[in-house]
């Protein structure tokens, strides 16, 4: 049976009827908004990569987890700016640094906000690696995986022990999740879930991002710990060994470049699965948008949907609020 009995117009004929046949709906409490708080600063400054975002004073961190919570947006990630940084990171370990201290303010004023930390050295050491500088035997400065894992592991727990609900491992370190796992459990946090970046790329996408959190490497790249692009079958290897560790949750990040990946990670794994719409995925639509080319509204929303139809369960993104917002949050 064809045309003309068949005709799947019908079923598009009018709003409540799409609604009603819709795959993949799109919900504020789908969405994970990334924050950025700073020790130094006393008034929330723009970042002039990313309308609409701004790093923030810790002290501002209570009401805006007001804000995010009003809008029906259920989690957020944070990202930390210290007053000094140093080689090792290792800053990153203070108990009143921006990240723990705004934990606390946010669980104080919403405790029923999720709060995820980022768990990384990059926004806390000098040279702007996501973890400590060593030598390989040939004498070349490479990033020392084994050394980098303390300072993580030791970073989470310094995380849960501010009230962070969920931790997030974003170095691309080999045996992260593992080394986070035992040191939380060690000191009695064996209800904070892992939310691993297992499939994270070596990307151009994260280029804003490096302004908001004052990260960008001073000399290389990342592509020693992060992924090639070209690669597929090497997220399945990751997914695989972070959920032998003992992660709880995987992400794939970015997302848009990647959505092939989000399937594939999708049907290989029963771990809940995030994505990553990144700083550079953003901006994108926001500099398309500013010159006129196209609807900010419409083409956040079929993005957001884009991720969820590849197999993400949730969304890490900048647009959270303005998407909670269309989405009548
Ligand atoms: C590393 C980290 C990065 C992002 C999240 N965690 C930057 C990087 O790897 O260079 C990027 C997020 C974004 O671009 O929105 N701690």
């Amino acid at each position: 049976m064809g045309f003309p009995t068949i005709r799947p117009r019908r079923l598009r004929a009018s709003a409540e009827l799409r609604a009603l046949v819709r795959e993949t709906p799109l919900a504020p409490t789908d969405f994970v908004y990334p924050m950025f708080f700073s020790a130094a600063l006393t008034e929330p400054a723009p970042i002039s990569t990313m309308p609409g975002i701004f790093q923030y004073p810790v002290s501002h961190a209570g009401e805006q987890a007001k804000r995010v919570k009003e809008r029906g947006v259920p989690a957020v990630i944070l990202f930390g700016l210290p007053a000094k940084k140093d080689a090792t990171g290792e800053i990153g370990l203070d108990p009143d640094g921006p990240v723990p201290r705004a934990v606390r303010e946010m669980k104080a004023a919403v405790p029923d906000l999720l709060v995820m930390t980022d768990v990384c050295v990059d926004e806390y050491t000098e040279h702007g690696h996501c973890g400590i500088l060593g030598k390989r035997v040939d004498g070349t400065v490479d990033v020392d995986n084994d050394a980098t894992l303390e300072v993580l592991a030791k970073m989470a727990v310094v995380h849960a022990k501010a009230g962070a609900d969920v931790v997030a491992p974003s170095d691309m370190m080999d045996g992260r999740v593992g080394a986070l796992r035992r040191a939380l459990d060690g000191e009695g946090f064996t209800g904070t879930p892992i939310l691993s970046y297992a499939v994270k790329y070596a990307s151009a996408f994260y280029g804003p991002f490096r302004e908001a959190a004052d990260c960008a490497p001073q000399f290389g790249d990342r592509a020693g710990y992060q992924m090639d692009p070209g690669n597929a079958r090497e997220a399945l290897r990751e997914a695989a060994l972070d959920e032998a560790e003992g992660a709880d949750m995987l992400m794939v990040k970015p997302a848009l470049a990647y959505l092939d990946v989000i399937r594939t990670v999708r049907n290989a794994s029963n771990l809940p699965l995030g994505a990553y719409n990144v700083s550079g995925e953003y901006a994108m639509l926001h500099a398309a948008a500013e010159r006129g080319m196209l609807s900010l509204e419409r083409a956040m929303l079929e993005t957001l949907t884009s991720i969820r139809r590849a197999g993400a369960d949730f969304i890490l993104t900048y647009h959270a609020l303005a998407a909670a917002e269309l989405l009548g949050g």
